[in-house]
């Protein structure tokens, strides 16, 4: 599921190519021009976009008989009932070091510039699984970068990005080999 450009898309389409063990069968979206559904249609992944983002039924139904379902920029909160139906099978990537910059609002830019703001000497990025509340499931994996002298929000962004990259084809195929 995603909203934005879809990198972290990108990286698992590269990544699960001609993996035996998963594979993405699906681009769902809730923003008709997301440049994410680009790519899914350059890796020919079916895809939906929503009419109703908060209508359980609809995502339910888009989501088929999914067996994990992984949130990659995808900025609405998911229903309450998709919610428990993909529990302990539903996940979402962050670009920080969870609990801390997380929560409603807590997205792009924003995230970096409050990281930045409050002096950390380390970022990273977060893989979670997804509950009722933003940024709030169990922990699955986490990669730490470092925070440089000088940074912007755009440098350090670009630095967690990177590592939004490795961490989330390798949770997903973690997840994907228990399953
Ligand atoms: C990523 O930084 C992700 O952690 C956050 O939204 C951004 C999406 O980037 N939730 P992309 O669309 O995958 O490039």
């Amino acid at each position: 599921m995603v909203s934005g450009g879809g990198t972290n898309l990108q990286a698992l389409l590269d990544s699960l190519h001609d993996s035996p063990i998963a594979r993405v069968a699906r681009v769902i979206t809730n923003r008709p021009n997301a440049g994410a559904l680009d790519r899914a249609r350059r890796a020919a992944v079916p895809t939906t976009v929503l009419k109703d983002p908060t209508d359980a039924n609809e995502l339910l139904a888009a989501l088929r008989d999914a067996q994990l379902v992984v949130l990659a920029g995808y900025l609405k909160l998911v229903p309450l009932g998709v919610v428990g139906r993909f529990r302990w099978r539903m996940i979402n990537i962050h670009p920080a070091l969870l609990p801390d910059f997380g929560g409603p609002g807590m997205y792009g830019h924003r995230v970096h510039e409050a990281v930045l703001a409050s002096g950390a000497k380390e970022s990273g990025a977060t893989v979670h699984f997804v509950d009722e509340v933003f940024d709030h499931g169990k922990i699955i994996a986490q990669e730490r970068v470092p925070v440089l002298e000088g940074d912007t929000p755009e440098r350090l962004a670009a630095r967690v990005l990177e590592a939004e990259h490795r961490l989330l084809p390798r949770a997903v195929l973690e997840l994907a080999r228990n399953m």
